[in-house]
């Protein structure tokens, strides 16, 4: 690979995957900056002790940005005032391209993408609570007869934003298909600000080809699950490791993060080890394991899994 030393890297928001043990994993191995999964703002704004929870950060992570999404710009004034005052973040990202039904029924996530003047006042609202740099991350538009992201770059631009990050997939593709690195093209030569594109990066040649549209920076995301080595690869370093070692390492992060959180959050019911390591762990674990011999053997296990001790058996009848 001729990796081209100035392109940047970092991890995308993934729900459910991008916690502060997976973050500082891809921290390790080279990714310049790492998000946290999309926070809601309402939540923040009406107190929910388990949103919190995903702020939640570990000493050795890299650079973190915070993620949140909402609808309303006194939420996301509240909240990233709340997000910026406890100093973990090196900048607050808008949520305006998130398909699932739960995040789109309260008008955020990709329903902004259809509202360009709706992201134009949240992300003024977000700067008015905060001095740290707010990003926008969102999508060319609904679908590919409408397109919406001058328009968004332009409310980007005028409210202020630090760089858009731009999943260059319309809400239409969910997560699949065409990634339109015409667009991204476009955008980076329109835009005054930096653009980071997002899509289907997942090696060297992906990589290459996002990198000639001029972007400032590539997001990876599913790529670098159960492979955070992949950002070592990118920039052209030594990623050779023991994925193992690597899910070890993984493991022993989660179990350190439930200590913070039982720390930090002394109140809150916090899962046991076992029920951390087992929730947090699952989903993470099939991606470790997957293409192994005994795949349906293990899928089983895997699917029945609540304690440490049964994960560490697993992780020993593979090494
Ligand atoms: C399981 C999953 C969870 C996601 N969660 C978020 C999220 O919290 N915030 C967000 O902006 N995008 C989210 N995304 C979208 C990703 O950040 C990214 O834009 C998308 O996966 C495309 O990048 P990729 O092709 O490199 O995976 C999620 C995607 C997946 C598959």
């Amino acid at each position: 690979m001729q990796p081209s030393g100035q392109i940047r890297y970092s991890l995308a928001p993934l729900a459910g995957f991008t916690d502060a043990a997976f973050r500082r994993l891809c921290s390790r191995f080279g990714a310049d900056l790492t998000y946290t999964e999309m926070v809601s703002a309402a939540g923040l704004a009406h107190g929910s002790r388990p949103t919190r929870h995903l702020m939640e950060t570990l000493p050795g992570e890299g650079p973190v940005a915070c993620q949140l999404f909402g609808s309303n710009p006194d939420e996301l004034e509240f909240s990233a005032r709340e997000v910026s005052s406890l100093g973990r973040f090196v900048e607050l990202n808008l949520n305006a391209g998130c398909p699932v039904p739960k995040v789109t029924r309260e008008g955020a996530g990709a329903t902004l993408v259809k509202d360009p003047a709706k992201v134009h006042g949240l992300l003024k609202a977000m700067k008015r609570g905060t001095d740290l740099p707010v990003t926008l991350k969102t999508r060319p538009g609904p679908k590919p007869d409408k397109v919406m992201l001058w328009e968004l770059l332009d409310a980007a631009e005028t409210a202020g934003a630090s760089a858009i990050i731009l999943h260059a997939r319309f809400t239409s593709q969910n997560h699949g298909g065409e990634v339109h690195l015409d667009l991204l093209s476009e955008l980076v030569e329109r835009a005054k600000m930096p653009v980071w594109g997002n899509g289907g990066v997942k090696d060297a040649a992906t990589a290459r080809a996002m990198e000639a549209t001029g972007v400032a920076g590539i997001m990876v995301g599913r790529a670098a699950l159960a492979n955070p080595q992949i950002f070592a690869a990118l920039k052209g370093e030594n990623a050779e490791c023991d994925r193992i070692e690597t899910l070890k390492d993984h493991l022993a992060g989660v179990i350190e993060l439930r200590e913070a959180l039982a720390r930090d959050f002394p109140d809150d019911h916090i899962p046991s080890v076992d029920g951390m390591c087992s929730i947090q762990m699952h989903t993470h674990l099939f991606r470790y394991f997957a293409g192994r011999p005994g795949a349906a053997e293990l899928r089983r296990r895997l699917n029945s899994i609540r304690t440490l001790s049964e994960i560490l058996s697993i992780i020993g009848g593979q090494s």
